[in-house]
């Protein structure tokens, strides 16, 4: 494979696992704001995602945020697989966590 090619194909690769992230990013996030806010509102004062960001969060690691999703989507009673948790996560840990 010539240079010029092989870094066609390098940066298609790239391009595509980036859209590939994001897609899962905006996933979560649909995910997230049709079952998660409500509730999160109520108990912020209408404020839904000042929860992940308050002072004394309760989260502070990638294991603990993942165990929280499932803990809080076992309450809501949705039946998502792993991979969806999984967009929930990355999509709060992109926006919020940053851990
Ligand atoms: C029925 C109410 C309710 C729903 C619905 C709910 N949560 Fe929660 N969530 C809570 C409560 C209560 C806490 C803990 C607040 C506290 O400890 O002060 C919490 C805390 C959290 C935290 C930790 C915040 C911190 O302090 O770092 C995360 C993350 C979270 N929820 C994710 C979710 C996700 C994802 C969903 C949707 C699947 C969801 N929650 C739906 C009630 C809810």
């Amino acid at each position: 494979m010539n240079l010029k090619l092989s870094l066609l194909v390098s940066a298609f690769f790239l391009y595509a696992s980036q859209t590939a992230f994001s897609a899962n990013l905006a996933h979560g996030k649909d995910l997230h704001d049709a079952n998660c806010q409500s509730c999160h509102a109520s108990l912020m004062g209408g404020n839904p995602d000042s929860i992940y960001t308050r002072s004394n969060r309760r989260v502070s690691s990638i294991d603990g945020l993942k165990s929280q999703v499932t803990r809080c989507k076992t309450t809501v009673g949705v039946a998502w697989p792993d991979d969806q948790v999984q967009d929930v996560v990355d999509y709060l840990n992109t926006n919020f966590y940053k851990l």
